[in-house]
């Protein structure tokens, strides 16, 4: 059944992610045409109201909206009346008023998505807000893994970094675990909350996370900006003690390890320049996926009232 709103991958049944997953195959395969496009959602509007920056978010979205034939609005943020003091509320029944169908909002409140999809009835999707969730990175993070291993229950994926603020360690750590992997994560403890998923290990020591032996090793940025006090010594030391320096990178090819990243890398802080260029990354993988499960997700999903 599908739903209204995607806000969190917690909602999704197991069965709902598997269609999500098995949908997103037939829009990739769509890339290698020459035309590109499809009927599927002509005729319909989607929003992007986006009040954090975001590079990959934002233009997947816009290309896979414009893919299925949707018209696309960027709602300009900083040239709004929100910079007058215009409430979100207020942003959104003016956007109501112009009978939208999609709204996709990516906001620095943990939240704020979910406020919004109760103001509308266009479907709501949270492209990312604030610790807490971003699910459509979740759906491509899966599908992107599915690529490499068609059947990837037991298969164990270690994320590391700042776990404590990321939205993306929660979704992605969500679905793998809906769908039977084992995930692990790997930071300085102040980073790695011990409340939380009880079926998930912790370990703050690199080569202890590395003797459990990961399939994938899954990076993340450290978050400077959602950082109120200073949780490691310097850049520098975390780099040396968590990082993907070339001498461990030497160690991840031995052992076949793929390596994933959401996006945007730090160079020289979680990775080193030459992992970008490592035969089994697949963050450039991980890019063009979530054009085809964002197509997937405005296929899915169901607007209200319209
Ligand atoms: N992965 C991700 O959310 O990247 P952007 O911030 O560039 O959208």
């Amino acid at each position: 059944m599908p739903h209204k709103d995607l806000l969190d991958i917690a909602a999704l049944t197991r069965e709902e992610i598997e269609h999500l997953l098995d949908q997103s195959a037939p829009f990739k395969e769509l890339f290698t045409r020459s035309v590109k496009k499809v009927p599927a959602l002509k005729g319909k509007s989607v929003l992007m109201l986006f009040y954090e920056p975001s590079t990959r978010t934002h233009s997947s979205f816009e290309v896979a909206a414009k893919r299925l034939s949707a018209d696309v609005t960027n709602f300009d943020v900083a040239q709004s009346s929100v910079t007058k003091g215009e409430s979100v509320r207020e942003t959104v029944e003016t956007l109501q008023a112009m009978r939208t169908d999609f709204v996709i909002v990516r906001h620095r409140s943990s939240g704020l998505p979910g406020v919004i999809a109760k103001l509308t009835k266009a479907s709501v999707i949270n492209a990312g807000d604030g610790t807490h969730a971003h699910p459509t990175q979740a759906l491509l993070d899966a599908f992107t893994i599915k690529e490499n291993f068609p059947n990837p229950a037991g298969k164990k994926v270690l994320i590391t970094g700042d776990i404590l603020h990321s939205r993306v360690a929660r979704s992605t750590s969500c679905i793998l675990k809906k769908l039977d992997l084992d995930v692990a994560y790997l930071g300085p403890g102040s980073l790695v909350p011990k409340v939380g998923p009880e079926n998930i290990r912790r370990f703050t020591n690199y080569d202890e996370a590395m003797k459990w032996g990961p399939d994938i090793v899954y990076l993340l940025r450290v978050q400077m900006e959602r950082q109120d006090v200073q949780y490691f010594p310097s850049l520098r030391e975390y780099h040396k003690l968590y990082g993907i320096t070339e001498a461990r990178l030497e160690d991840i090819r031995k052992r076949g390890l793929y390596i994933m990243h959401p996006g945007p890398v730090n160079r020289g802080v979680e990775l080193c320049d030459a992992v970008m260029d490592y035969e089994r990354s697949l963050i450039n993988d991980q890019v063009e996926n979530g054009i085809a499960a964002r197509m997937a997700v405005l296929y899915w999903l169901k607007p209200g009232g319209h």
